[in-house]
């Protein structure tokens, strides 16, 4: 069973605290993703996980037993880097089985954890090239080829597609998914990119200057973001974010500009709050061209001028100005739009989320 938990995690380099107590339970077969900004502490993280760094408090535990002075061999996990280093003189084949060479098993068994790795990252055919002959993503094959011939329980992965091309970055996304499917490990997969995070992952961990923000699925996260912060850095385009002032069932902005305060939140403020009001540009559209199912009275409508617009094909992102900024909106079928064009806009109020100014938490329960 290759659970990992997380108690109370820190890590100091120095009198320099960088990863400041969290809490974590990564469930057997799991796939977790850590995601945020750069800095945030993923791989400082994910580096105590490996053993490759010393864990200055709490505790660590892989399949339930405390691994916090286990050298990284002892731990039954693989890691695969972003640069991920091929040994040059050597065939795929040997790269692949070299660290079962280093590790003195029988030449057989190397040659049949070969075989089946190459077999599931179908590198079969490739087997007798050397790194100079190979793509990018071939090499990024052969660098996870190399960790799943460990059979570990755990697999640790760090940005391993950040020095690909998007669309090669697209391609090895759908692969990393699939080896999850057969390989059936435990994965912890760190990355900036919270699309990647989003579509990999059974649950995403946001992490911010050394803290934990939120961990959910991608639906709760995306729905139902705990913090200001969860909600500006996961969805793309990024969610519209203000801030307003409660007033006697408005929210008023700082120009003077209002909107209905969202019925959802009527009993979770009070008047004078401060607040921060966010909406989707999913959630924002010019009428008649959205996605909302929602009921006609949930439906806010107001003209505002546009600003650009940003064609796609099947939609457009049109820029429109509320409170003197710009806010993107999500038009679907779209019709050309004149810039500076006063356009009827529909906001669904009910997907609005409130955050408190002064914590940033949300303010739904
Ligand atoms: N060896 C080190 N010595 C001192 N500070 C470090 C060291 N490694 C990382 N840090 C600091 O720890 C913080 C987290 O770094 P890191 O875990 O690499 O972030 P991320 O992977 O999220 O980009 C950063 O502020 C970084 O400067
Ligand atoms: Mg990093």
């Amino acid at each position: 069973m290759a659970t990992v938990s997380l108690k109370k995690l820190v890590k100091r380099y120095g009198t320099v605290e960088v990863v400041h107590g969290i809490d974590l339970d990564v469930k057997d077969r799991e796939f977790v993703a850590l995601v945020g900004p750069s800095g945030c502490g993923k791989s400082t993280t994910l580096r105590m996980i490996a053993g490759l760094e010393d864990i200055s408090d709490g505790a660590l535990e892989i399949g339930g037993k405390v691994v916090n002075d286990l050298p990284p061999r002892a731990r039954n996990i693989s890691m695969v880097f972003q640069s991920y280093a091929l040994y040059p003189h050597m065939t795929v084949r040997e790269n692949m089985g070299f660290s079962l060479k280093i590790a003195k098993r029988p030449q057989k068994e190397i040659e049949e954890r070969v075989a089946a790795a190459a077999n599931i990252l179908e590198l079969t055919p490739l087997l007798e090239r050397r790194p100079s002959q190979l793509s990018g993503g071939q090499r990024q094959r052969v660098a996870m080829g190399r960790a799943i011939v460990r059979q570990p329980e755990v697999f640790l992965f760090d940005e391993p597609l950040s020095n690909l091309d998007a669309k090669l970055r697209t391609q090895m996304r759908t692969e990393i998914k699939k080896l999850h499917a057969k390989v059936q490990s435990t994965i912890i997969y760190v990355t900036h990119d919270q699309v990647e995070a989003m579509t990999l992952s059974d649950r995403i961990v946001i992490m911010r200057d050394g803290y934990i923000e939120q961990v959910g699925t991608p639906d709760e996260v995306f729905r139902f973001p705990a913090t200001r912060f969860v909600a500006g850095f996961i969805g793309s385009p990024p969610m519209n974010l203000d801030e307003a002032t409660v007033d006697d069932g408005k929210l008023v902005f700082a120009s003077g500009d209002s909107l209905p305060l969202p019925a959802q939140f009527r009993e979770h403020v009070t008047a004078g709050q401060k607040v921060v009001f966010g909406l989707r540009p999913d959630d924002f559209y010019p009428t008649g061209h959205g996605l909302s199912s929602s009921e006609a009275a949930n439906i806010h409508q107001i003209d505002l001028p546009v600003s650009i617009t940003e064609p796609l094909g099947n939609e457009t992102l049109v820029t429109v100005e509320f409170n003197k900024r710009e806010w993107m909106s999500r038009m679907l079928n779209p019709r050309p739009l004149a810039m500076g064009e006063k356009v009827a806009m529909s906001l669904d109020l009910s997907q609005a989320h409130l955050f408190s100014a002064e914590t940033g938490r949300t303010l739904r329960d």
